[in-house]
């Protein structure tokens, strides 16, 4: 392929999409986010695993609107809970909840955990779908680190205030945004995302 076509990027997270545009943005594709394309329905997050809920997110936009739709499911799996959240991570409290009362949950859940027990791993998992709703591009990325037991930070979003990574003493909520770009699940993601990305447009497909 020699145009590199349009990219639908299918979420409607603003601060996950305004991460994954400035993880992009180096690389010149040409990304646009679906509230911005088309007013579609939500797709129903029922897979069993990350990776099956990023290709849902990215096949069914791409089917409806015959566009490339890039996707991805993420969450926060902690050690001590078995890997909860996990892939239930934005709906932690509940159907409607926000980033505060999953945070809640999270340090009601860990209450009388000790640090050295409070160890956690981010998971971001992407999916690219060509306009026929074929899987053609997959990666997922992990970032380790330890929840603490109360939030420090504003910046980023969802668990970010409460996920500490060691070697910077700093959570994410702490960190700059160019730290996040560079150490997160979703940087690594991309990290492996971009040449195959790269690689998928310049050949023919
Ligand atoms: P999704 O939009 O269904 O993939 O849900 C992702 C959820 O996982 C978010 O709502 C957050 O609760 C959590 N999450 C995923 N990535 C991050 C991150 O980079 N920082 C903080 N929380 C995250």
């Amino acid at each position: 392929m020699t145009d590199t076509p349009q990219i639908v990027l299918g979420s409607r997270n603003r601060k996950k999409s305004g991460e994954i545009k400035e993880l992009l943005a180096p690389h010149g594709f040409d990304v646009v986010s679906i509230a911005d394309v088309a007013d579609i329905a939500e797709v129903v997050e029922d897979g069993e695993t990350f990776a099956e809920n990023a290709a849902k997110k990215a096949r069914e936009p791409a089917l409806e609107l015959s566009r490339w739709v890039l996707a991805e499911d993420s969450g926060l799996m902690v050690d001590a809970l078995d890997g909860r959240p996990g892939i239930y991570s934005a709906r932690y409290a509940g159907e409607n909840a926000d980033d505060q009362r999953n945070n809640d949950k999270l340090l009601v859940e860990l209450a009388g955990v000790p640090p050295e027990q409070r160890s956690a791993g981010y998971v971001c998992s992407i999916a690219l779908s060509d306009p026929d709703g074929q899987i053609r591009l997959t990666t997922e990325g992990c970032c380790r680190g330890r929840i603490i037991d109360r939030p420090r930070g504003t910046n980023g979003f969802g668990y970010d205030p409460l996920f500490l990574i060691p070697e910077y003493h700093r959570t994410f909520g702490e960190l700059d945004g160019a730290v996040k770009r560079r150490l997160s699940h979703r940087a690594r993601a991309f990290q492996r995302f971009i040449p195959l990305l790269v690689a998928l447009f310049r050949s023919d497909c």
